[in-house]
């Protein structure tokens, strides 16, 4: 349980909320590469209540603007994109990628607007097929993020990208809650003597070694946040064997948890605003492409195809207002929460808790050892960093690039910490 304030100090993100100025104070997946063509539409982002703006230009820069023009406000997603700068449409100004308004047609040159008026810009780079942009003051930009599944080629990456109804902790609490996994996951997750760790089919359901729906959850402190293990008797030789999952959470809002064999996903809760969440799910195919085919599978046993399942926006069909589409007649049939695919299983849930949850009302068990350790850690870090700290994980260096997730057997009743890295 949190009380009131620390539950509004860990979630609201907006204006001047302390959560939301650390948070600025770290790169911030902003856009999917792929979303950009050059010198083609420009996107609306929204990042901590701020309306923005993202393009690609003609020579292939990628720029990051408050989406309102700095002349009358209209929305520079409307603007043209030529020249290698946005032309505003209603009166065309010319806004380049770093701010400099190059041209303001309709004013008398004496007037000079271009030199005296900038738009707000945003530090940008694109790494791992992502957008990475940086809304903390000039000058305070931490180390970037390069974990090590961005290495691998676009072929081998693909991206699942949704947009919640509720706040990011809500979300990040979700993939932290290890537990829930062998419960609202059933249809998805099935335990089976496949060996020694998580198979995944082609499709992206997977099979898991145990059946086991109530895990010890144990959690180590790291510098780059914390990892955490959920212990599970496993279905074979459960008498000598340990079956543990170890799972990064990594400041502020990423994690990695264990993947099928061949695979490497990470997850992200990125807030748009105090009541609005980009999940970003990266799944990387370690050994080669992603062909297309397997592509379309995955993200329609995701329900989570454009087009179909989300909007070009990712807004979602399954909501609040049709109950996300639950199938009470498949539930009768066997399907166990009725709601088709793992991502919006999860989401559904999330979203069901209200926009932001109130955890005065909230009664923790065992099962949530991971997710009370998170938010120690965050609120915490928060006024560390309000009294002049750096941000929660950034303190010290940390090799983004070697960090994984990993699951194993090990001897029963040995430590977890000494078998596995991450
Ligand atoms: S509002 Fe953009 S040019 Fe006038
Ligand atoms: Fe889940």
């Amino acid at each position: 349980m949190l009380t009131r304030e620390e539950n509004e100090l860990l979630c609201r993100v907006e204006g001047d909320a302390p959560m939301g100025r650390m948070l600025r104070r770290y790169w911030i997946p902003a856009a999917l590469s792929t979303e950009l063509e050059a010198g083609g539409a420009p996107r609306r982002t929204r990042l901590f209540g701020e309306d923005l703006v993202a393009f690609r230009a003609a020579d292939g820069t990628v720029g990051v603007l408050d989406e309102h023009c700095p002349h009358r406000g209209a929305s520079l997603v409307l603007a043209r994109n030529e020249n290698c700068a946005l032309t505003c449409i209603y009166h065309g100004w010319r806004v380049a990628a770093d701010g400099r308004v190059l041209e303001t047609p309709a004013e008398p040159p004496e007037h000079r607007f271009a030199d005296r008026v900038r738009a707000q810009s945003y530090p940008c780079y694109e790494d791992g097929g992502i957008v990475w942009a940086y809304l903390g003051p000039p000058g305070t930009d931490p180390p970037r993020m390069h974990f090590g599944w961005m290495s691998l080629p676009a072929e081998q990456r693909m991206f699942v990208k949704v947009r919640e109804t509720c706040n990011w902790v809500q979300g990040l609490e979700g993939v932290i809650d290890t537990a829930h996994s062998n419960i609202l996951h059933t249809n998805g997750i099935k335990p089976a003597a496949v060996g020694d760790a998580t198979v995944g089919n082609d499709d992206g359901a997977s099979l898991r070694p145990s059946a086991d729906p109530a895990p010890r959850i144990e959690c180590e402190s790291t510098p780059y946040g914390f990892r955490y293990a959920a212990i599970r008797r496993p279905l074979v030789d459960a008498d000598t064997r340990d079956y543990v999952r170890v799972s990064l959470f990594i400041a502020p809002f990423f994690a990695f948890f264990p993947n099928p064999v061949g695979w490497q996903y990470m997850q992200a809760f990125i807030p748009i605003d105090d009541e609005h969440t980009t999940f970003l799910f990266a799944q990387a195919k370690l050994d080669g492409p992603i062909d297309e085919r397997a592509r379309q599978a995955r993200l329609k046993r995701a329900g989570m195809q454009i087009g179909i399942d989300l909007d070009n926006d990712y807004r979602k069909t399954r909501t609040r207002e049709n109950n996300w589409q639950q199938d009470r007649a498949a539930m009768q049939a066997g399907d166990f929460t009725g709601i088709h695919g793992v991502n919006n299983e999860d989401i559904a849930v999330q979203e069901s808790m209200g926009p932001l949850y109130d955890r005065t009302k909230e009664h923790l068990g065992a099962s949530d050892t991971a997710v009370i350790r998170m938010r120690r850690i965050m609120l915490d870090g928060l006024q560390r960093f309000m009294r002049g700290a750096p941000p929660v994980g950034l303190a010290e260096p940390v090799t983004y690039e070697t960090l994984h997730a990993e699951e194993r057997m090990i001897p029963k009743g040995s430590a977890w910490q000494g078998e596995l890295v991450g």
